[in-house]
């Protein structure tokens, strides 16, 4: 049943139906289109444009869509053209004459922009509680490893010691951002769009201001041709949750090395790996170059709802239809990916002697064997000289710095001492670097405080 047949003498081409519904997708916010209804009807009762038995038949009716759709007795179909239309026919199909009613003072244009804001509301509730979910878990891992010391890297070169707790710290600060972009973003988008009509307002009485309330909004949005034609805060969402999938990648690229052959820091669970069809002692990091191949599917939803926004005249337009299959396919990816991510990582297992061993023997400690000669004395430009030469000493024979004896520090400089082996192991290395948000353990546990009050308030 169309909406719109009565000023068209002919049936729409069967390739244009199809090619114009959105029916197939737009049924993912059902609930949020019924929901939007009743708040609209109880509304217009208020205001003396719907009697009370009109406005009790159409929640009823309205109501019973909603839990026969539910419990499956309810099939949307496709000869609908989108779930809006699907509602309302089969409204006027169970209750009759006040079912004609509904759309009374309302545009599928602020209607489908109410059902938009409704659904997003809920997913952004619900990334941010996976996006917590994960924090816990970084949290776990960050408490018990403020001792596990590991090589921090630059260019993918080892640079000086860390621990696991500051590498997963580092993470930690990135979700926590990403959960306060979607509070931003929900803050602002947070205004109800019902009662803008198609574009300009509506002749009747509409309270616009109730129906926000009913709707849990923070009020009504002020510009009747913005609030059909704006999708900011789906580019917002989009950018948002591409940042989220951007630092997952990074982690998950982390992670890919790490499990390597060639690194051994750490081992995917058998439960979060995968084999291979051919070699059999393969055990690959399937999900975590999945989540990381995936980013690339959330940045294109990005790129395409700008694009497809970015020649728009005001107000509505039919390629607005488009920001739905983006969003609903990026919110569903970030959602899985952050699932799985979070079971990888919390069943993942660590190996801190083979993470403390490749500091060692990368020298990480090399800036600390200057320092420790700037301590005593020596310029650092001369220090930093005299360890580059103890360091090709120690490249020639294969060996780490703490490895090298003390006669052959004292031949290059003199003012080396046997507490130089405790100047530069790894414990005490990191141990000194106490500045807030250094790796050190005193630095680390304030950090580690102040995580566990944001994770119990936020
Ligand atoms: N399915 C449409 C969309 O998603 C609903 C709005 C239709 N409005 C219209 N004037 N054709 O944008």
């Amino acid at each position: 049943m169309k909406l719109w047949g009565g000023r068209f003498t002919k049936e729409t081409n069967e390739l244009v139906h199809n090619f114009n519904a959105s029916i197939s997708y737009d049924q993912k916010f059902y609930k949020q289109d019924i929901l939007g209804s009743i708040a609209h009807v109880t509304m217009l009762e208020k205001q003396g444009i719907l009697t009370t038995g009109e406005k009790e038949a159409i929640v009823d009716g309205l109501q019973g869509i909603l839990t026969d759709i539910e419990n499956g007795t309810l099939e949307i179909t496709g000869e609908h053209e989108d779930i809006h239309s699907f509602v309302e026919a089969n409204l006027i199909e169970r209750i009759g004459e006040p079912g004609k009613k509904l759309h009374t003072g309302r545009s599928r244009n602020d209607q489908v922009a109410l059902d938009m804001k409704l659904y997003t509301r809920d997913e952004i509730v619900a990334i941010n509680d996976l996006l917590k979910e994960l924090m816990v878990v970084i949290h776990r891992i960050m408490s018990e490893n403020t001792e596990t010391f590991m090589p921090g890297f630059t260019h993918l070169q080892k640079a000086q010691p860390v621990t696991l707790a500051h590498h997963f710290g580092a993470y930690f600060e990135m979700f926590r951002r990403d959960r306060s972009r979607l509070r931003d973003i929900y803050d602002r988008m947070n205004y109800s769009p019902l009662g803008s009509g198609a574009l300009a307002g509506t002749t009747y009485p509409l309270d616009r201001k109730y129906t926000a309330s009913l709707l849990k909004f923070d009020g009504p949005t002020f510009n009747s041709m913005d609030s059909v034609s704006d999708r900011d805060y789906l580019i917002e969402l989009l950018s948002a949750m591409s940042t989220i999938m951007m630092h997952m990648s990074r982690f998950c690229e982390e992670i890919i090395l790490w499990n390597s052959n060639e690194y051994r820091f750490v081992e995917i669970d058998d439960s979060y790996s995968t084999g291979s069809s051919i070699m059999p002692q393969k055990k690959n990091p399937d999900i975590a170059e999945l989540v990381r191949g995936k980013t690339g599917r959330v940045y294109g939803a990005l790129i395409s709802l700008l694009t497809t926004m970015k020649g728009l005249p005001l107000a509505y337009n039919k390629d607005m239809q488009e920001d739905k299959e983006l969003t609903f396919d990026a919110i569903d990816t970030v959602k899985g990916c952050l699932a799985l991510f979070t079971g990888m990582i919390d069943t993942m297992k660590f190996h801190p002697d083979v993470m403390a061993d490749s500091a060692r023997h990368g020298f990480t400690n090399a800036t600390d064997a200057a320092d420790y000669l700037v301590n005593h004395g020596v310029p650092f430009r001369d220090a930093h000289g005299i360890i580059g030469q103890l360091v090709l000493l120690c490249i020639e024979r294969k060996i780490s710095l703490d490895e090298l004896p003390l006669d052959e520090y004292q031949k290059i400089c003199p003012a080396f001492e046997e507490d130089i082996y405790d100047a530069i192991s790894m414990k005490t290395c990191v141990e000194k670097r106490n500045t807030i948000g250094a790796p050190g353990q005193t630095a680390m546990n304030e950090i580690i405080a102040a995580n566990e009050k944001y994770l119990k308030e936020s």
